[in-house]
């Protein structure tokens, strides 16, 4: 079961909050999107720059943005009511659990991974997103030829994806060109006026 769609034209920040009527059963996007269009999916939004923007330059495509912390989605729900989007679904759950038990299978067009937390001790590494189970779990939320695209301003880590990837089965990997017209993420924006190089890769679903 999911929570009904709410049918008035603008959405307030509680209907963006998308809260699931169940955590074990997977969602229905058409419970929860007003129009059928490709879904794309931004793990960890932060403060939702990238995908405040892309809502709003794509209005038939769908958004589900995740965030584990509740101010950060208390602002992008705040933003995406203040700039009327109705395309957005911004939901509080952590990220592995959301592709293994909550996404549909062979559903998702696109998945961004974007600047996730580096955790550089090595004790801690294992708290990286990156991981086999999570690339096989977002690959199965994907459709076929949907891509997963992975960026990070942290070489160790981007090499850790690069060896996690060559381990993960049923991807072609291939270079995730420079898109200058891609809206930047909040991350993306400081580590650029720093001067940092961006690592970036991209996988799609065979
Ligand atoms: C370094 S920030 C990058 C944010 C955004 N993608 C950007 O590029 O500006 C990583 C974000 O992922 C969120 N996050 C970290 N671990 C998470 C998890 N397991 N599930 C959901 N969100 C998570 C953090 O709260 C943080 O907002």
């Amino acid at each position: 079961m999911s929570a009904p769609i709410t049918t008035s034209s603008t959405l307030s920040p509680d209907d963006i909050h998308w809260i699931p009527s169940s955590i074990v059963e997977r969602m229905n996007f058409g419970n929860i999107f007003r129009s059928q269009g490709p879904v794309t999916v931004d793990y960890g939004c932060g403060e939702g720059a990238f995908v405040l923007s892309m809502a709003k330059r794509y209005p038939a495509h769908n958004f589900l943005a995740t965030e584990r912390l509740a101010l950060r989605v208390e602002k992008v729900c705040k933003a995406a009511a203040r700039m009327g989007l109705t395309n957005l679904r911004v939901l509080r759950l952590e990220n592995l659990y959301v592709a293994r038990f909550i996404l549909p299978l062979a559903a998702v067009s696109t998945s961004y991974v974007s600047f996730p937390d580096p955790w550089p001790k090595r004790a801690h590494q294992s708290r990286r997103l990156v991981q086999p189970e999570f690339l096989t779990a977002v690959r199965e939320t994907l459709l076929p030829g949907g891509e997963l695209r992975l960026k990070t301003d942290d070489l160790p880590y981007f090499r850790w994806m690069e060896k996690v990837i060559a381990e993960s089965e049923g991807w072609d990997q291939t270079s995730w060109p420079e898109e200058p017209e891609l809206p930047l993420t909040n991350f993306e924006a400081r580590f650029i006026a720093q001067g940092l190089p961006i690592h970036r890769t991209m996988l799609v679903k065979r």
